[in-house]
């Protein structure tokens, strides 16, 4: 059971203990009443005074522990970047597709349930189990979520080409600034011009400030995305929509398994049209490149299943599509084909990974909740919450270093790493999620605000193969690098 630190509780301390006794994690702690205030392994080898290193002495109330910069310990063993190795029977799977030739999206080489002689590709296969994960009607498998956050605008565009057309200007779609570079690639790739969203000291896009853009620039589509899986506040978000009558697209790259007051991240039931979800292999499902867009909407799965590359008869043989062949042949002849389909090798590398998720969603937010708890406590950072009513899934933990120059934060990150921990800066001059290096759709200067909050906002890996005992350490070694280079 999770051992959590906590001599003395901060007042962000305090209101995640308030919180997690309203069960946010989905389970209670049941750790000692006194915490150690380092794990113990760590404190065992921290030379304390007199040269005594009991196996179970810890740092009691009141002490500080003694820091010494060249210690060996703490330091961390495994990689934390590596990423999810794909099941036996992915494996397998792949081998069979390879064998067979048939690795094109429409290949088919599994028997059709209900007719022998035709055969069913793993595609399909695995956009009709997609779909049920995420609690859509249609699904759209496609290489990457880049290109699925790119074939909504285009669907929507196309869909709502009469209102739009009536718009003077470039089409502008309301956008987080706080975001990964793919998102405003996306808009410019369709053609758009994105209208950017500052973000709050969550990381999560503001709901006053997207009202005031939504006024000011009449932009009709928003593309709201859900970095590192932080869910903002869905109700505002679905009320100015409604309000501007704005189509709403998420990007759910990274928010598989999130929720917002137990609607799914992506539902229709806030009013997206599309969402869109990542196969990458920093994600939850890990097929290298990979992604899918979901809808209920009929007229934007057929348009995206189109623009993805189905062509002649081809939409047929999909297994969670609009059965609705008759606006298929309507639309085909005027849709272009952007070949952005999915491969049968990373259908066959999915379709076992989506039975674990939710033990995948279960041990990411344990371990999740013990990171937060320990560094939440420390001094020399500040670890943003999630909204009241976002449910992450935690597997990345973002903090703020405090009152720290680049010097010193580089100086930080560089401890970290040398100990086993390498993280990012997303304010970093090199960093992909900084806005301000976006040349091809920078960001307006009222984007600072954003800055602020991301600039020395530190970008810490969970992955799912640590366990209990590593995750203390990667504390320890932040608490550790967070002294000796303050
Ligand atoms: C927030 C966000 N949106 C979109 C993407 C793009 O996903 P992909 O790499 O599958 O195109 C990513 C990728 O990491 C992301 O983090």
């Amino acid at each position: 059971m999770a051992r959590l630190c906590g001599t003395k509780l901060n007042k962000d301390c305090r209101k995640l203990q308030m919180t997690q006794e309203k069960n946010q994690f989905g389970f209670t702690f049941s750790g000692p009443k006194k915490y150690t205030r380092l794990s113990p392994v760590f404190v065992a080898r921290v030379p304390q005074e007199g040269g005594v290193q009991e196996s179970e002495q810890v740092v009691s109330e009141g002490e500080l522990p003694v820091f010494d910069k060249n210690s060996e310990e703490p330091r961390l063993a495994i990689n934390i970047k590596s990423p999810c190795p794909v099941p036996e029977e992915g494996i397998q799977r792949c081998r069979e597709v390879m064998e067979s030739g048939k690795m094109f999206r429409y290949g088919g080489l599994t028997p059709g349930a209900n007719n022998p002689d035709q055969t069913v590709d793993d595609v399909s296969l695995v956009e009709r189990s997609f779909a049920d994960v995420t609690g859509h009607k249609y699904c759209v498998a496609l290489n990457s979520c880049g290109s699925a956050i790119f074939l909504s605008v285009y669907a929507v565009l196309q869909k709502e080409k009469e209102r739009l057309s009536k718009i003077p200007g470039p089409t502008k779609i309301l956008t987080n600034a706080f975001t990964f570079a793919a998102v405003p690639s996306a808009i410019v790739h369709a053609g758009c011009e994105p209208e950017y969203v500052n973000c709050t000291s969550q990381f999560v896009i503001d709901v006053e400030d997207f009202e005031r853009k939504a006024k000011e620039s009449g932009a009709k589509i928003a593309i709201v995305s859900h970095m590192r899986g932080r869910l903002c506040d869905m109700t505002g978000v679905a009320e100015v929509c409604k309000k501007y009558d704005i189509t709403l697209i998420e990007d759910c790259a990274h928010s598989l398994g999130c929720d917002w007051n137990g609607i799914k991240s992506g539902s229709s039931e806030h009013g997206t049209v599309a969402a869109c979800f990542s196969a990458q292999s920093n994600k939850l499902i890990n097929s290298g490149e990979g992604g899918f867009l979901v809808t209920d909407d009929e007229e934007i799965a057929v348009r995206s299943i189109l623009v993805a590359g189905s062509y002649e008869y081809l939409y047929k043989s999909h297994l969670a599509a609009p059965q609705n062949f008759e606006l298929f042949e309507k639309l085909k002849f005027e849709t272009p084909n952007y070949s952005l389909r999915m491969h049968q090798i990373t259908a066959a590398i999915i379709q076992p990974q989506l039975p674990l998720l939710e033990g995948r969603y279960e041990k990411h937010r344990y371990n999740y909740a013990i990171a937060e708890r320990r560094l939440c406590e420390l001094d020399g950072i500040r670890v943003p919450f999630q909204l009241e009513g976002a449910n992450g899934v935690g597997d990345s933990l973002q903090f703020n270093l405090k009152g720290r120059n680049w010097d010193e934060a580089n100086a930080f990150t560089d401890e970290c790493k040398k100990r086993g921990v390498p993280m990012e800066i997303f304010g970093a001059h090199d960093n992909a999620r900084n806005f301000k290096t976006w040349q091809f759709a920078l960001p307006p200067t009222d984007c600072e605000t954003s800055y602020k909050h991301i600039e020395y906002a530190c970008d810490l890996r969970l992955p799912l193969h640590l366990t209990e005992a590593e995750v203390h350490t990667i504390c320890d070694v932040v608490e550790f690098a967070l002294q000796v280079t303050a």
